[in-house]
């Protein structure tokens, strides 16, 4: 077997800069505050970061609008202030990747300026006009974000097309020359050193060229949130917006540029399809297991499920990517909490992201079990998106105020980027900012939710964080095993092994997942196992196979003798 490269290695930790650390003052993260925190990821035993969007940006999407692929954001600092930073994160052993979003730029790009400020300008079509139809826009596709897809441009008297906001026009990729100018913005990055791009909203770069219409029947529906209809309807009603054919093809060339540079650089997309790996090899490196997220409840049945589905799937070569948070939803202490135990459960669920077979991603500030911030009035609200989709209910959707209110609030996506916790100073330690942060802390950094309260806590979920991350560096199987369910019909217990051929070593991993205790019975060839991890108030090194206790919320880790294979279960 070959050794695993260092993304297959690696635990990836996201940062969402605005929201990380306020090195000048202002109330906004910057690179400065990165740079002074990196500590922490090393501390934290983490060895990647990914960096959400860092450039110059409107911000009507949070920065996934982006006014320069070249550049940093002023209120982030400068170039020079990101290669610090790169090189200061390199210097501690940690990667980093940034985001880059190819499908559209901001409305402020000076490439869609051009593209706007005439019919006959050489980059009109770098971006996709359309003229309209006596009913209006071209046809009924619907933005992501609700709405329509196309805004109507008076002073050329043509339509865009915008798969997100309006302020987000999408770049037509079958113009050789975006696509020179876009391999030119990624070549930029790597020559700066770089360790890969997670790759944003990667399916909707192209659309269906004949411009049908989706036969959803809408009238009943207005789309106001996408994220609200079944898996089935957003895919009858986006059947002409995403995943259409080429993108296979232009993602393996992305591959080819990336491959030329050394350092095995990353490509990981926003995406859940494994056929965005290609052939295992030759398109993208990482491809989210979105499915294993999407559900209210991760039950061991739905976790065997899905590992059984996603492992199968995948191409042969092709390596997993798991996650259960990041910057587009609630927090995973909220969203899998049952409102008493969430915060053992978010213990069970940090586990499990951390020992399933696959490269993890974590969310920042999960390790502290910070939690999403409810949000009473829009204005305090930054994610221009609940803003739209207020105005869309009630103009459009009839429904009233307060409802509207009230809808938009529970799910603004500002929930879940709220300042980092570093300490029970003002604004959690983020920032020295006299005035307010950008979006409010969370004021439940006051009761122990923060990097200082819990470091020197060996009960913290900081520490059993830190714990776990330790035990997964130095234990083969963590990272390299495969993966096999044990007890396929238990309800409350998830059991699986992971082995690693390489090293043969062989670990069993038992997560309750409920507040009651559990008894089993692991039936194999040996007596007993080798403790490594505990959150029960376990003693004994050995662990007899032949009955096992876990108590409530119990995440036991623990090794078997590797020399005989493991027998029935
Ligand atoms: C991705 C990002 C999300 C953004 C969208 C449009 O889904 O994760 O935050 O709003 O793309 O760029």
């Amino acid at each position: 077997m070959k050794t695993l490269k260092w993304w297959q290695q690696a635990v990836f930790y996201q940062i969402y800069p605005r929201s990380f650390a306020d090195g000048n003052g202002d109330g906004i993260g910057d690179f400065p505050g990165m740079l002074a925190r990196l500590d922490h990821m090393v501390e934290l035993g983490v060895d990647a970061i990914w960096l959400s969007p860092h450039y110059p940006s409107p911000f009507r999407d949070c920065g996934y609008d982006i006014a320069d692929y070249t550049d940093v954001a002023p209120e982030y600092g400068s170039l020079d202030g990101f290669c610090r930073f790169l090189t200061a994160a390199h210097a501690r052993g940690l990667r980093v990747i940034i985001d880059l979003v190819l499908n559209h730029t901001s409305d402020q790009h000076p490439w869609f300026q051009a593209s706007r400020s005439s019919r006959t300008h050489p980059q009109r079509d770098w971006y996709v006009w359309r003229d309209g139809t006596p009913d209006g826009p071209p046809n009924n596709w619907v933005s992501i974000f609700g709405g329509s897809a196309w805004t109507y441009d008076e002073a050329t008297g043509q339509y865009y097309y915008h798969a997100f906001l309006k302020e987000q026009p999408d770049l037509n990729w079958c113009h050789p020359d975006v696509k020179e100018a876009m391999w030119q913005v990624v070549r930029f990055w790597l020559d700066l050193g770089v360790d890969g791009f997670r790759l944003d909203a990667i399916g909707t770069i192209f659309e269906h060229p004949d411009l049908s219409n989706h036969q959803f029947p809408l009238t009943h529906k207005p789309i106001i949130d996408i994220g609200s209809l079944s898996g089935e309807e957003i895919r009858q009603i986006l059947q002409f917006q995403i995943h259409q054919p080429g993108l296979h093809e232009l993602m393996q060339e992305l591959r080819t540029l990336v491959d030329t540079y050394p350092g095995e650089r990353v490509l990981v997309g926003e995406d859940e399809n494994v056929m965005f790996h290609g052939d295992g090899d030759n398109e993208l490196h990482l491809v989210f297991n979105f499915p294993l997220m999407q559900t209210h409840a991760l039950t061991p049945a739905h976790i065997r499920d899905n590992q059984a589905l996603r492992l199968t799937d995948l191409p042969s070569g092709a390596w997993p990517c798991n996650t259960l948070g990041n910057h587009d939803v609630s927090r995973m202490w909220h969203r899998y909490g049952d409102g008493l135990h969430n915060d053992a459960l978010a213990r069970v669920h940090l586990a499990l992201l951390l020992t399933l077979r696959g490269t993890p991603f974590l969310y920042y500030g999960e390790e502290l079990g910070m939690t999403d911030l409810h949000f009473s009035a829009l204005s305090d609200v930054r994610d221009t998106i609940a803003l739209h989709q207020f105005r869309l209910l009630t103009e459009q959707a009839g429904v009233g105020y307060a409802d509207a209110l009230q809808h938009v609030l529970a799910r603004t996506r500002d929930r879940c980027r709220t300042p980092m916790q570093w300490d029970r100073s003002r604004h959690a330690g983020f920032s020295q900012a006299s005035s307010a942060t950008w979006l409010p802390v969370h004021p439940n950094y006051l009761q122990g939710i923060t990097v200082e309260d819990q470091k020197s806590d060996p009960q913290s979920m900081l520490s059993f964080c830190r714990q776990i991350l330790a035990l997964r560096r130095r234990t083969p199987a963590l990272i390299a095993g495969d993966y096999r369910v044990l007890h396929p019909h238990s309800e409350h217990y998830l059991a699986f092994l992971r082995h690693d051929p390489l090293s043969g070593q062989l670990c069993l991993i038992l997560l309750n997942f409920s507040a009651h205790v559990q008894e089993l019975t692991l039936t194999c060839n040996r007596p007993e196992a080798r403790l490594l991890f505990s959150s029960g108030s376990r003693s004994e090194p050995q662990l007899p196979l032949a009955s096992v206790t876990l108590v409530p919320y119990e995440i036991l880790i623990a090794e078997l003798d590797p020399c005989a294979p493991y027998g029935s279960d």
